[in-house]
């Protein structure tokens, strides 16, 4: 058995994308298992970009089966478009090959507004810097029991059921408490949302079961995780996070399928640390040089162009990442950005009033508190991009991937020099089988 699951340490656009288009060549599926469009995982061959939000970033190769699991969120029309504009482009997407979910959630168009209507209504701090995807809003009316599955998307008789058991709830809510102008209109949702069902309905199925199927012929799995570790929902700097558990661990109940068919998690590090939206960020540089990584690394969110906020790497975030998630292995990624750079700081530990910090903080007030404490090493002036093996790369930078390996206590796998497949140092292949 090899399964592998590769999630995000930070906070969420550490090049996952990236990394699952390329373990992709070694596995047989790849499962989508948690959020929805706010995800944005971009993929570059031979210089050709393309911007997954919900299909799984496996779709380029062609042989390989892509799921998109339970514990999503699906924006329909979105999804349809994103079916098209791979089409387009060439890429087979037909269903078998695709495969989608009963019982994901669908984003209605309520869900979207209440989440611009909420954003709006706060201020200041308070803001959390959504997507502005729906992806809370739908996620909250799963867990009230009131929300559509994809199941009820292509029974029209369940899905009108559903629509009208909400709606009044929702035209009060969006007209009495967020002041909003948008008014529901039953009948022309149920026409546009039915539609989309009748286009989606060739992809839905069980996936647990056809994932169990592909288990029993001795399938390889590859779970794709969206977003990041600090985005997670109870791991997170919580209420600055998303509205799903983001960790490993949820790749079984987002897919259908239980822990002990798990065997290797796969840690993504950008080699700085990013953000997008609001929330605590200790080692975020607001000067020169973070403008500089911002400009370097294109730090842009691939879902809403919004500029990512730019700082060191915290190896204090990392290593929560190395608990929760169980990580087995890590890979680096956006090294190249950092070239150029005199000298690179990581952060080991906060300080936190007259104590020294080692673990991720809880407590947000205590976080805000905290104040970075670095380890500064030189840096190199090579471009790196061509580097295909560990010893092409400058003695400085082994020096700063030996220095993530020593305060993670975890194995670097993979490193990325830059955005396309072939711009990676492949130390060790996630699904190579164990040797000892
Ligand atoms: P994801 O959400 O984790 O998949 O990451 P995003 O795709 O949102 O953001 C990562 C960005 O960095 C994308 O534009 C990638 O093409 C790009 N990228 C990935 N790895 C590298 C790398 O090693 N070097 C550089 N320069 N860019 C990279
Ligand atoms: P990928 O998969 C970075 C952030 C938003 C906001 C918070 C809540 O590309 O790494 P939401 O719309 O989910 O309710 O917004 O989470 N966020 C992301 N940040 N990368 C992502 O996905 C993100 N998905 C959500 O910016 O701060
Ligand atoms: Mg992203």
């Amino acid at each position: 058995m090899s399964n592998v699951v590769v999630i995000g340490t930070q906070w969420g656009d550490e090049g996952k994308g990236k990394i699952v288009d390329l373990l992709a060549e070694s596995a047989d599926m790849i499962v989508r298992f948690q959020g929805g469009n706010n995800a944005g995982h971009t993929l570059v061959i031979e210089g050709k970009q393309f911007i997954c939000h919900l299909i799984p970033s496996g779709i380029l190769h062609p042989d390989k089966t892509c799921m998109i699991g339970n514990g999503t969120v699906l924006d329909p029309g979105v999804l349809i478009d994103e079916i098209t504009s791979l089409k387009d482009r060439g890429i087979s997407v037909e269903p078998g090959r695709l495969m989608i979910s009963e019982t994901a959630h669908v984003i209605m168009p309520y869900h979207k507004w209440i989440d611009h209507g909420r954003e709006r209504l706060l201020s200041g701090d308070a803001k959390i810097g959504t997507t502005g995807r729906g992806i809370g809003p739908c996620y909250e009316d799963k867990i009230v029991r009131k929300g559509i599955r994809i199941i009820d998307l292509i029974d029209p008789e369940s899905f009108a059921e559903k629509l009208s058991a909400v709606i009044d709830e929702k035209n009060f809510y969006l007209s009495e408490y967020l002041k909003s102008d948008e008014v529901l209109d039953s009948k022309s949702i149920r026409e546009e949302y039915l539609g989309y069902g009748e286009k989606l309905r060739p992809y839905v199925t069980n996936v647990s079961v056809a994932i169990r199927e592909g288990i029993r012929k001795k399938k390889k799995l590859l779970f794709e995780g969206a977003q990041g570790t600090h985005l997670d929902i109870d791991h997170g700097t919580y209420p600055y996070v998303t509205s799903s558990n983001t960790t490993a661990g949820n790749a079984c109940s987002g897919a259908g399928i239980g822990p002990t068919q798990l065997d290797r998690t796969l840690g993504i590090v950008k080699a700085y640390t990013t953000r997008v939206g609001a929330g605590p960020f200790c080692t975020e540089l607001l000067d020169a040089t973070g403008d500089r990584i911002q400009e370097k690394g294109a730090e842009f969110g691939a879902t809403t162009g919004r500029r990512r906020r730019c700082g060191w790497l915290d190896t204090v975030v990392v290593r929560n990442s190395v608990r929760i998630n169980s990580l087995t292995g890590l890979a680096v990624t956006k090294l190249d950005v950092l070239g150029g750079l005199k000298q690179i700081r990581v952060c080991t530990g906060y300080r936190y009033k007259n104590d020294l910090i080692t673990e991720f903080p809880n407590s947000l007030r205590v976080l805000k508190e905290c104040d970075p404490v670095y380890e500064e090493m030189p840096g190199w002036q090579e471009d790196i991009t061509g580097a295909r093996e560990f010893d092409e790369l400058p003695e400085n930078t082994k020096d700063y991937l030996k220095k993530i390996e020593d305060l993670t206590e975890t194995p670097i796998q993979i490193i990325s020099v830059g955005p396309d497949r072939k711009e990676t140092i492949l130390l060790e292949d996630p699904f190579a089988p164990e040797t000892d």
